[in-house]
């Protein structure tokens, strides 16, 4: 296999490596990738510069791909790869892309089982800002203690849109807060999520509202603290974004935003979703 692999961090990502390019785009590599997925969360692919096809290409090989968001963007590419944009001329509710400037995961209040992977393509960059974070849970969760980890494993957490939207609350107009909000219903998630082979990793992010059984108070410092945790250089790292650099993380156990950036940059991301087999419940 001419695909290597190369640690980022101790505990989370890992950087692709590739003497043909043609080697991607092969289902023993789509297999190899999930596997490393599991283990690594994060997946960089420096200065891949993927063409849409190339990109819907990965997605079906590794899973089959999922629609989630888009159906208000006026975009230009196939329905299934996903403009995040700024642009108005693209994107005309752009608070769905200022919430991504907070720790969440994909997919998290809908439901159906949440995307088991995300693939995010740099298109455009902008000059200042505009990096990804990632934390990854299934680190996060191997690295606390066992007796607090067993108390976890039995929690079960509530999602919601309007949990995801309480950091944007005054900058989006009552009338149209309420038209997001107002679909959706909660969803009910694991707090910990024991995927099929095995490996855990913590359910968390701005749409985790509260911890059933527990005084709301106490399920939210719960649920701070835990992302906290997850936030610790070990565990977290931030991706510099070059122009056709593609990354994938498993959005089960990668938390992920995007830093601030300036709308009018013409940053430009392709995003498409690789789906989650697994029921969540
Ligand atoms: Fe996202």
């Amino acid at each position: 296999m001419a695909i290597r692999f190369e640690e980022i961090k101790p505990a989370v990502g890992s950087r692709v490596v590739w003497d043909d390019r043609a080697d991607i785009f092969t289902p023993e590599a789509a297999q190899l990738l999930r596997a490393k997925l599991a283990e690594r969360t994060v997946l960089v692919f420096p200065k891949l510069d993927l063409t849409d096809d190339e990109q819907i290409k990965i997605t079906d090989l590794m899973g089959g791909k999922v629609k989630l968001t888009g159906q208000f963007n006026k975009q230009d590419t196939d329905e299934n790869v996903y403009q995040v944009t700024l642009d108005p001329e693209i994107n005309p509710q752009p608070e769905y892309v200022l919430g991504t400037y907070f720790y969440h995961m994909d997919g998290m209040p809908v439901d159906f089982p949440p995307p088991f992977a995300t693939l995010l393509s740099a298109r455009k960059t902008a000059p200042k800002g505009g990096q990804t974070e990632f934390a990854s849970t299934l680190a996060g969760y191997a690295g606390l203690p066992e007796a607090e980890r067993a108390e976890l494993d039995c929690l079960k957490v509530i999602h919601s849109v309007e949990a995801s939207m309480v950091p944007l609350r005054g900058l989006i107009p009552a009338e149209q807060y309420e038209k997001v909000i107002g679909i959706q219903r909660e969803i009910e998630r694991p707090l910990v999520f024991t995927h099929a082979d095995g490996h855990k990793s913590m359910l968390l992010g701005t749409t985790a509202d509260r911890v059933v059984g527990m005084s709301i108070p106490e399920g939210r410092a719960l649920l701070v603290r835990l992302l906290e945790w997850c936030c610790q250089p070990a565990y977290s790292l931030r991706h510099e974004w070059q122009e056709g650099d593609l990354v994938i993380w498993e959005n089960t156990a990668g938390l992920h935003r995007a830093m601030p950036y300036d709308p009018a940059s013409g940053r430009m991301m392709h995003r498409t979703s690789i789906a989650g087999a697994e029921t969540v419940a």
